[in-house]
């Protein structure tokens, strides 16, 4: 399986990408991003991109894959609607456009967040704009698309976030982690989980289209045999 992955950076990505490097069953992963990983293996090649919002450019790069992983978004604190939606619809929307149009067999997975909102219409700003940005994701003519609702994610492997305040959180947090995923599995779930279970999903496929923690840590523990 030869995959694509976005926000390979950042601290989901970072994990994803640990365990594509891992998996025998991935031959290639292209990471696309806007600053290097700083990784070297002989699965990676990596496409510096500028401009997020068009991808037409590089679409013959962008082809020949059989699965993408979205990993790339920003924490909505602080920021005013638009700029977040700027990030997390039109991004997303302008990459996946030209995915689906490139690999029509292809399975497109969208990290977004556990609270989500299909509706587009709730309170929260950064729910409903996931939820616009989920729905619109479905509506592209992949093979399959699924979003990954998760919790909160603990870093494994010396992992770390792009963002200051969730560092300083996880840093803090950090002890407290395996009690709290023992006290709250449904809440809680680890990169390598988010990871294996990526990889699985686009491997196999999922029931649901729609995954919450605790559907991402049941089908990463079936594909922690590898
Ligand atoms: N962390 C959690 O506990 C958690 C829980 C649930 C859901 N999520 C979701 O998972 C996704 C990833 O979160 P994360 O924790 O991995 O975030 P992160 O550590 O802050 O990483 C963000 C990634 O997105 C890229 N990115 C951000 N802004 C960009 C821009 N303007 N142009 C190009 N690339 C950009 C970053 O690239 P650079 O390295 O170039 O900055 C990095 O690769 C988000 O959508 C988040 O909502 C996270």
């Amino acid at each position: 399986m030869k995959v694509i992955l976005f926000g390979a950076t950042g601290m989901v990505g970072q994990g994803v990408l640990r365990e594509c490097l891992l998996d025998d069953g991935i031959t290639a992963v292209l990471a696309v991003g806007r600053a290097p990983t700083g990784q070297t293996h002989a699965k990676l090649r990596e496409l510096i991109h500028r401009d997020f919002t068009d991808f037409s450019g590089v679409a013959a790069e962008l082809t020949g894959y059989d699965a993408t992983f979205f990993c790339l978004g920003v924490s909505s604190l602080g920021m005013k609607e638009a700029d977040y939606r700027h990030v997390t619809y039109d991004f997303t929307l302008a990459a996946a456009r030209v995915l689906a149009q490139q690999n029509p067999g292809m399975t497109f997975i969208y990290v977004t967040g556990a609270g989500t909102d299909s509706t587009e219409k709730g309170k929260t700003m950064w729910a409903r704009v996931k939820g616009e940005t989920e729905n619109a994701l479905f509506k592209l003519p992949f093979k399959a698309a699924y979003m990954f609702r998760p919790g909160a994610i603990q870093p494994l492997h010396g992992i770390t976030s792009k963002t200051g305040v969730y560092r300083v959180a996880i840093a803090v947090m950090r002890p407290l982690f395996p009690l709290m995923r023992a006290m709250f599995p449904r809440s809680i779930a680890t990169t390598e989980q988010v990871g294996r279970a990526m990889i699985a999903v686009a491997r196999g496929g999922a029931e649901k289209t729609l995954l919450e923690n605790q559907d991402i840590a049941a089908i990463a523990q079936r594909n922690s045999a590898r």
